[in-house]
């Protein structure tokens, strides 16, 4: 069996002492792909790097609005050129995030188009974070066309957002809060979206599934986001892993 973890974060300084090592056993293990995301303007050079030195890593390109603190206009000309790089395959981790800010809500939105506008301009998807703003998010998607759609990236357990985000032609990636017990309506939003929209991650470091939550995450766990899926849609682990790679390939244009 071979899995693409669709979002994780190997450029992040939890991983600096046994980076290559984890690597290694993460590919041994049968992850075969994944996608390191950028989040701020240097995350996405190391993602990049990471990228350029392990075939089997892609990376995306972008600034969250967690990490627009001291955000300047210049870095969205850089962000530009970076995503020019050939191992980028979106922009993203971009959006809205009104849990860990809501004072500068209105700046968030202004660095979430502009994004936007890059991942047009370079013919790229887009990789979503939104949390606590589904309303918000569903707006500026709806009055800003992506042409190359996206991913909404960790998907929060809203049926609107899910549904809303289906109709406007995005797919929905699951990470590890869809194995967590007090996830209550993931089976509930598992059934809502269909096969060749679905996809996994792990969102490492963060966000370990069951039976690991609470300690570092990492790519090999992508698994138990895939055995929870089959549970619900009857499948085998093995089929919701080829269909969620072929579903990767397919967005990111690998
Ligand atoms: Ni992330």
């Amino acid at each position: 069996m071979e899995l693409f973890d669709s979002h994780a974060h190997y450029n992040d300084e939890k991983f600096e002492e046994d980076r290559e090592e984890i690597l290694k056993e993460i590919y041994k293990s049968g992850v075969t792909k994944l996608v390191n995301a950028g989040y701020s303007l240097e995350s996405s050079k190391s993602a990049i790097q990471i990228a350029n030195s392990h075939d089997f890593i892609y990376s995306t390109v972008g600034i969250s609005p967690n990490d627009i603190a001291d955000y300047k206009k210049e870095d969205l000309k850089e962000i530009e050129n970076l995503a020019k790089s050939p191992k980028v395959v979106a922009i993203g981790e971009i959006g809205l995030d009104y849990y860990w800010n809501k004072e500068n809500k209105d700046l968030q939105k202004e660095v979430f188009i502009s994004q936007i506008e890059i991942a047009n301009k370079l013919n790229l998807p887009i990789v979503i974070h939104t949390r606590e703003a589904v309303y918000d998010t569903l707006e500026i998607l709806k009055n800003n066309n992506c042409n190359k759609k996206g991913i909404f990236h960790c998907c929060p357990f809203n049926v609107d957002l899910v549904r809303e985000g289906l109709k406007l032609g995005f797919y929905i990636s699951f990470a590890g809060p869809t194995t967590f017990k007090n996830s209550k309506n993931a089976p509930e939003i598992i059934k809502m979206v269909p096969l060749d929209k679905m996809l996994i991650e792990t969102d490492s470091p963060y966000l370990s599934p069951e039976p690991f939550r609470g300690k570092r995450n990492d790519s090999r766990n992508v698994k138990y986001i895939a055995e929870k899926i089959a549970n619900i849609k009857n499948l085998l682990t093995e089929e919701i892993a080829e269909i969620t790679y072929q579903n990767t390939l397919k967005i990111f244009k690998i």
